[in-house]
């Protein structure tokens, strides 16, 4: 998949963090498809009041005729999701691990990253994780054009290399600058409780930043 062939988004999860990305994604001219645990029928309305454009359509649909497909719904729900529909796909992981509403999951209890687990759990899926480190509102919010001097800056991670271009390009898009923070492991660097998580930074000060923190985290 090169980046300039991605159309269509597919996003898992119809709250607050993905409605608000899918808004801002048909904004930015792609076509949305949309999934939750609930069957297309019962979540159509909620679509096409939420992001007038995007369709309901169920997990497998979504997650076939989409050339991103992100995650964007609780983390403690995420073996729920079908490995085998997931082979081969660029995945973006919006997910965060908190305890205090996903309850206490051990196999995220440790140093590695929550995107880590996910993709030894997607195995064949091609996990970039980015979008976890902002609020949902500030998706619409601070979305700005190119070369804006208040461009915010988006941290992007994964184990490879061309689908972390493609969700840069994406994210690019979308109205933020993408920074590459290299191979899943470095998305330690932007995991709740971290700096990263919730500043808002600029291209400048997310590389300077992710470059610190990724230095003293290994
Ligand atoms: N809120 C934020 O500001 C923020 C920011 C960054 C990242 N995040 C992360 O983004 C994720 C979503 O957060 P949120 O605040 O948007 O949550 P939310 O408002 O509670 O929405 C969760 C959505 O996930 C859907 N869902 C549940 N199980 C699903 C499944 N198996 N397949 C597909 N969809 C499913 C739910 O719909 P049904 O009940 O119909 O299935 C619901 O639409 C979380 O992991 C969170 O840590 C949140």
């Amino acid at each position: 998949m090169k980046a300039a062939d991605v159309k269509t988004i597919g996003i898992l999860g119809a709250g607050r963090v993905g409605t608000a990305l899918a808004r801002r994604a048909i904004a930015a001219g792609y076509d949305v498809k949309i999934a939750t645990s609930r069957p297309p029928a019962e979540i159509g309305l909620l679509v096409e009041i939420m992001v007038p454009g995007a369709r309901a359509e169920t997990a497998e649909a979504v997650i076939a005729g989409s050339d991103v497909v992100v995650l964007a719904l609780p983390l403690s729900k995420y073996r729920n999701l079908r490995p085998a529909l997931f082979a081969g796909k660029i995945v973006v992981d919006a997910m965060n691990y908190w305890a205090p509403t996903d309850g206490v999951m051990s196999e995220f209890e440790g140093d590695r990253a929550s995107s880590e687990i996910i993709q030894d759990y997607l195995t064949d899926a091609l996990i970039v994780r980015s979008f976890n480190h902002m609020g949902y509102h500030e998706i619409e919010e601070e979305a700005r054009a190119a070369g804006h001097p208040d461009r915010r800056a988006l941290a992007v991670a994964g184990d490879d290399a061309q689908a972390r271009r493609v969700v840069a390009a994406f994210i690019d898009h979308l109205g933020f600058d993408p920074v590459d923070a290299g191979e899943l492991a470095a998305s330690r660097s932007f995991v709740t409780g971290t700096p990263i998580f919730g500043a808002s930074l600029d291209q400048a000060e997310m590389t300077r930043v992710l470059q610190g923190t990724y230095e003293r985290a290994y």
